[in-house]
């Protein structure tokens, strides 16, 4: 009887840490990110990134393991509500990482917002985000699209191009990084002839570079990206432009697409938080092992990707793997200098990152690095109260 009593005792005894690591919940992330249409590459890539890093750290953020519930938001502005409250109320993710469109990442920081839910934005640049909306959970690992505009204005200003035409799509990303060149560019004494753009994700630029061609200004500064982007650099080179009206760029224009793009990129500079020849060992670890395990080659996106489950392990071996716990979530960030494969960088108050912008030039199948363009460039954060 004694015997029985003592084994099953033990038995418990081993049994019970098992019991518990067994039913420990694993950590949910909402994954809301293009898979489909013209940014469909770029959701890929930040999945990527973000479960490489996961894997580095044997699976576990922040102590638990991880399950991923991912939504197609296909980019579209429409639908983001309902799909963000899909992950929220119906899946109960403990955390949201979302998305690459400006308009389906407001759509989501308006839910973050309102039902207090961690969210980190790994690629969408929507101003608002870190502006008016921002809050003390929603944080970006990417970039606000005020930041690369601005440094290439100030690059093309001083270089002595007085005379641009801006092209891009009509949505927040468009505008915010035009509005961000000409901001820059026209403080330093150049002066925007012409806004050009068309509705997201159209590809029709043949009336719109005639326009180009008419107007003849010293230089072009455009923001595309994904598919459209391989679309517009192929269509500009082919309407004979880029000798004599030179293209730069945000760099998205020339970022994960080069080997589609061909010989049409060639030599196009453009600003942007990373570059393909960094050099640090960092950067070289990374590349090496997202080559290894993807078989492609990295690009921004695959960047953001895994500095957004940085982020997120950082806050949570703060809060020991309770994402609930916000205002510690925060301040761990807050503090932290995220070790990038981009460079170190911190976040704002406001929650985005203040680094480096490159410029960068084409050549061949790489954005190589010609200096750094603008350091440690905070964006301004309009509109935020925190
Ligand atoms: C955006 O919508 O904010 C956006 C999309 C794609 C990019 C960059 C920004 O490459």
């Amino acid at each position: 009887m004694n015997f029985i009593r003592t084994s099953l005792l033990v038995a418990c005894a081993i049994a019970a840490p098992l019991a518990i690591g067994q039913t420990a919940p694993k950590l949910k992330v909402g994954l809301m990110l293009p898979y489909t249409g013209t940014y469909a590459s770029l959701g890929t890539a930040i999945e990527n990134g973000f479960r490489l890093y996961v894997t580095e750290q044997g699976g576990k953020i922040g102590g638990r393991e991880v399950e991923y519930i991912k939504v197609d938001d296909e980019s579209d502005p429409s639908k983001a509500t309902d799909n963000v409250n899909k992950l929220v109320k119906r899946d109960h993710v403990d955390v949201l990482v979302g998305s690459v469109h400006s308009g389906v990442a407001m759509a989501m920081a308006k839910v973050a917002k309102d039902t207090g839910t961690l969210l980190i934005v790994p690629n969408a640049g929507a101003e608002a985000v870190t502006g008016s909306m921002c809050a003390p959970n929603i944080f970006r690992s990417s970039f606000t699209n005020w930041q690369p505009g601005y440094a290439m204005g100030e690059y093309m200003a001083k270089k002595g191009l007085k005379k641009v035409v801006t092209i891009t799509w009509k949505y927040a990303a468009g505008d915010e990084s035009a509005n961000g060149f000409k901001e820059a560019f026209e403080k330093n004494g150049g002066k925007v002839l012409k806004e050009l753009n068309l509705p997201f994700p159209n590809v029709e630029f043949q009336a719109l570079l005639t326009e180009i061609a008419a107007t003849k200004p010293d230089a072009v500064y455009t923001f595309f990206a994904g598919g459209g982007a391989v679309k517009f650099v192929k269509d500009y080179a082919a309407a004979g432009l880029k000798k004599n009206i030179p293209l730069y760029g945000a760099g998205f224009t020339t970022d994960g697409t080069l080997e589609a793009q061909g010989d049409a990129a060639a030599d196009v500079m453009t600003t942007l938080h990373y570059a393909d020849s960094l050099g640090t060992p960092r950067d070289n670890a990374f590349r090496l092992a997202y080559a290894k395990t993807y078989k492609l080659q990295p690009d921004v996106y695959a960047v953001q990707g895994y500095d957004a489950a940085q982020i997120l392990g950082i806050g949570l071996l703060a809060t020991k793997g309770d994402a609930s716990k916000k205002a510690e979530f925060a301040a761990a960030v807050e503090k932290a200098r995220i070790d990038s494969p981009r460079g170190t960088f911190t976040l704002s108050k406001s929650h985005n990152p203040v680094q480096d912008i490159y410029l960068r030039q084409v050549v061949g199948k790489e954005n190589k690095l010609v200096s750094v363009a603008s350091k440690a460039l905070a964006d301004p954060a309009r509109g935020c109260k925190m």
